[in-house]
């Protein structure tokens, strides 16, 4: 391989590895950006009400929400962080994020940032086969409940 040929090769691996690397960079942008509409169902059944325990959250890990359930009825809420997108945790006062310390009350409200906008609930149904449907592309208030007393 002579000078040239040399100079062309690195050229061109440069080029590739900086097209991967783009690639990988927006992938992972477009991932924090719209977390839910990449590679998850917009509806999805929970289960059977009673398998909520009553007055507690429930994580939903392959959906990351949590699902709260109170004599009334059943409520559901992301369990994403509107910061950079960690996993929150429950506390006695509502949500805090183990990254940098967002802490949002039980209605999903920001009580301490940097998370900048409050938790996002989403519409509760019941599917025909009785299990519980949560709809992750429709967001209702935080009083929203699903009554199933
Ligand atoms: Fe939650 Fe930063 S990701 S505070």
């Amino acid at each position: 391989m002579d000078k040239e040929n040399r100079r062309l090769f690195i050229k061109r691996g440069a080029f590739i590895l900086a097209v991967i690397a783009g690639g990988v960079a927006l992938t992972s942008l477009l991932r924090q950006l719209f977390p839910r509409s990449i590679g998850q169902k917009k509806r999805i059944k929970v289960g059977m009400t009673n398998s909520y325990p009553v007055d507690t959250f429930s994580y939903i890990e392959e959906q990351k929400i949590f699902i709260y359930r109170d004599h009334e009825g059943v409520r559901a809420v992301t369990a994403v962080c509107t910061h950079l997108g960690c996993i929150l945790e429950i506390n006695d006062e509502g949500f805090n994020c183990p990254c940098h310390g967002s802490c949002y009350n039980k209605r999903g409200d920001v009580l301490s940032g940097p998370a900048p906008r409050a938790l996002t609930w989403f519409q509760v149904s019941k599917a025909p086969d009785g299990q519980l449907m949560i709809d992750l592309t429709r967001k209702v208030k935080p009083e929203y409940k699903f009554l199933t007393a």
